[in-house]
């Protein structure tokens, strides 16, 4: 269990920590059924069986974790590909995980490509996790609907869906015309608040950030939203390697930064399992934004720092928004 720091309750927080980690494939194929593989799962099963039950590692996660619990963080986002191909199985290990972890409250979830695998019930797969990824207002719904929207003291934590089936050998994603239109209304009134506004999406939403068959589909649709209604952090994982970008837009440059997986051991060092932290610190003009990246080191078998950098953001007073058309 995490000892999440917690969060004041009377809006005077001016510092919000917070950590990010995704990809952690930590399900385990061993008991699924045949049954639930006479389909693209075949594949997926192959591939876990001769290599990423190999690569993909509970004790490294196990190791993640237990670090991640010494930074305080008051939160944790976890940006999709939990399981390996998204069977029931899979997504009750993956329950039983997340309650090990800590509360739903404390712990925000959006699916991946895997958890998506195939096109299925979800009230026997993700929908198991609910409690974890839907948004406040939804907090008792039975079927889970994105974009989610969760405040946690100056932020705004909002979980878009990319995860959709795919043909086989594809792992593309798809945001889908009715979540960019709620996307665009969420921004809205989050940044009428006064909000940071986090994004939480699985793929990597510019252009460059995957190979075609691994890429966002709508990514350019996706822009266009944040180009209209900005954001102050765009966080993605499926790329398994961290990675760290800027989305320009007609006011404002945004970080758009992917996290390693949680879970891999690779023999390249950059692409070793990996985490990130957060710091959001409101002033009164700006936002500073600080991050710390966490990597894996085989050799001591512990997470060293890997990365520190910083970001002013502009913090947008009711002055600049009354009259504005958004
Ligand atoms: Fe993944
Ligand atoms: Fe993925």
């Amino acid at each position: 269990m995490i000892n999440f720091v917690p969060i004041s309750q009377d809006n005077t927080q001016q510092v919000f920590r917070f950590a990010h980690i995704s990809d952690p494939h930590l399900s385990s194929l061993k008991d699924v059924p045949w049954r639930e593989l006479l389909n693209k799962r075949i594949l997926g099963y192959l591939s876990w069986r001769l290599s990423r039950r190999h690569i993909h590692r509970r004790d490294i996660l196990k190791a993640l974790i237990e670090d991640l619990d010494s930074r305080q963080a008051q939160h944790l986002l976890i940006s999709g590909d939990l399981t390996h191909i998204g069977t029931p199985i899979e997504c009750q290990q993956v329950k039983n995980w997340l309650n090990e972890l800590g509360p739903a409250s404390d712990i925000s979830v959006i699916p991946g490509n895997h958890d998506a695998y195939i096109k299925t019930d979800k009230s026997q797969t993700t929908d198991l996790w609910a409690s974890y990824m839907d948004g406040d207002a939804e907090s008792k719904a039975a079927k889970m609907v994105f974009p989610s929207l969760r405040q946690r003291g100056p932020v705004a934590i909002i979980g878009v869906s990319s995860a959709v089936p795919t043909a086989p050998f594809f792992a593309t994603g798809r945001i889908g015309n009715k979540q960019l239109e709620l996307l665009a209304q969420i921004l809205k009134q989050t940044r009428e608040q006064g909000l940071f506004r986090i994004i939480a999406i699985h793929h990597g939403p510019l252009v460059d950030s995957n190979k075609f068959r691994k890429r966002l589909i709508d990514s350019e649709r996706f822009r266009s939203v944040i180009n209209a209604h900005g954001a102050e952090l765009i966080l993605h994982g499926h790329g398994h390697y961290p990675v760290s970008d800027i989305l320009i837009t007609a006011d404002a440059e945004i970080p758009v930064i992917g996290v390693a997986s949680a879970s891999l051991l690779s023999s390249s060092k950059i692409k070793r399992a990996g985490y990130n932290v957060y710091d959001v610190n409101a002033s009164s003009s700006d936002w500073k934004l600080q991050m710390q990246s966490f990597g894996y080191d085989q050799g001591t078998d512990k997470f060293l720092t890997r990365e520190e950098k910083e970001f002013v953001l502009p913090r947008l007073q009711n002055s600049d928004i009354s009259g504005q058309t958004l």
